[in-house]
């Protein structure tokens, strides 16, 4: 029998390539999502691949009551004020979300007896780490409110974890790559947009960071296999991206430029040095995942994806200042901002 998986936050970035991804695998896809970025276009899109989707927010009664009229195998929460400038921006709505509701949620799955939680959390969790390769046994450093956000979250959660309620936190590393709903506020989807619609690529900082990045598809596969694993770990903390994937800024920077011919490149050595920078150890998820669930997507593969997804969307020259491809700009601007009052949706 098709298991049945409950998505919030599924018609995002990542919610949209995870939809078919579970569909693809026979899964029964539920999804939640209060389609902050979307439009009419990506909910019926999206419909060939989801049994039912509910417009709403979390944070509303009424959408949680729809929420539960089935039972399900696993929950996935996805659904999150996703970047460090919006967690600036919008701090307490940012712990709201990605923290007291995903608890709110998971204590709500426990009681309605899923079985399995899967938590999108991230690398950002380690803060500095460009030296020491972080495991999961590693000590957190969460230099913002989003990281700080799901730094909280994993706590409680694994406090609520048992035996009956497995919960696996699967720490991303920056995303990239292709999506019906793509964002080009991610480091290297911003550099291949930049190279194809305007054949410069500008670094912002000076490009020393180190970043692991993870393609969306890979996500999206990391999520099947947590919801299949059966793990011995009531709680179960994984970072997911690869070392293959993990460089300085400044040289994804220069891969961009090296494949999309007449293109020119600019650093800005002289602005201050992006304090987020990290390595991380990628060997557990490698050992317990196995070579069918292990990332595909390197560097080139993912730029030549962006690639064909850029040249054929609409995305004007300045996108760093579109509504449409950042997501900061467009909940500044477009939301109407009563779902960012974090005194609408207090828990109790
Ligand atoms: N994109 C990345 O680089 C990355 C890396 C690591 C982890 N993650 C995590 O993966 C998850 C998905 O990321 P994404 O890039 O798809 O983000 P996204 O911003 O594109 O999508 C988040 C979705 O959640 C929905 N949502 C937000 N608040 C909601 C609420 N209160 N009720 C209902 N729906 C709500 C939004 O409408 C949106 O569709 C997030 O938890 C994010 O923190 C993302």
């Amino acid at each position: 029998m098709s298991k049945k998986v409950l998505v919030i936050g599924n018609l995002g970035y990542v919610g949209c390539v995870l939809n078919k991804h579970l569909a693809n695998d026979d899964i029964e896809v539920f999804g939640l999502d209060a389609n902050w970025f979307g439009d009419d276009k990506i909910i019926s899109d999206q419909k060939k691949y989801t049994k039912k989707q509910i417009i709403g927010d979390i944070r509303n009664e009424i959408s949680q009551q729809n929420m539960w009229s089935e039972k399900y195998d696993a929950v996935v929460y996805l659904a999150a004020v996703s970047n460090d400038p919006m967690g600036k921006r919008f701090s307490n709505v940012t712990h709201e979300i990605n923290g007291e509701y995903c608890l709110n949620i998971a204590v709500e799955a426990k009681k309605k007896g899923v079985k399995k939680f899967i938590f999108a959390s991230s690398c950002s969790m380690y803060g500095i780490a460009d030296n020491n390769f972080p495991n999961e046994n590693s000590e957190l450093n969460p230099m913002t409110e989003y990281a700080k956000s799901k730094v909280w979250a994993e706590k409680e959660l694994e406090n609520i974890s048992s035996d009956n309620f497995n919960i696996i936190s699967l720490r991303f590393a920056t995303a990239c790559g292709s999506s019906p709903k793509l964002r080009l506020d991610l480091v290297l989807n911003d550099l291949v947009a930049s190279a194809i619609l305007n054949k410069h690529v500008e670094v912002l900082s000076d490009g020393t960071p180190w970043r692991p990045l993870v393609h969306v598809e890979d996500m999206s596969r990391t999520i099947r296999w947590g919801i299949n694993y059966n793990s011995e770990k009531n709680f179960l903390p994984i970072n997911i991206g690869s070392k293959e994937f993990t460089f300085q800024i400044k040289d994804f920077a220069k891969m961009v430029v090296d494949n999309i011919p007449d293109t020119t490149l600019s650093i800005a050595t002289d602005k201050a040095v992006d304090s987020r920078s990290y390595k991380v150890d990628f060997s557990l998820f490698e050992k317990l995942s196995g070579e069918s669930f292990y990332p595909k997507f390197d560097s080139k593969k993912s730029i030549f994806d962006l690639m064909e997804c850029v040249k054929n969307l609409d995305i004007p020259k300045n996108f760093r200042k579109s509504n449409t491809w950042m997501r900061l700009k467009h909940l500044e601007n477009n939301i109407h901002l009563k779902l960012m009052d974090e005194n609408l949706y207090k828990l109790k």
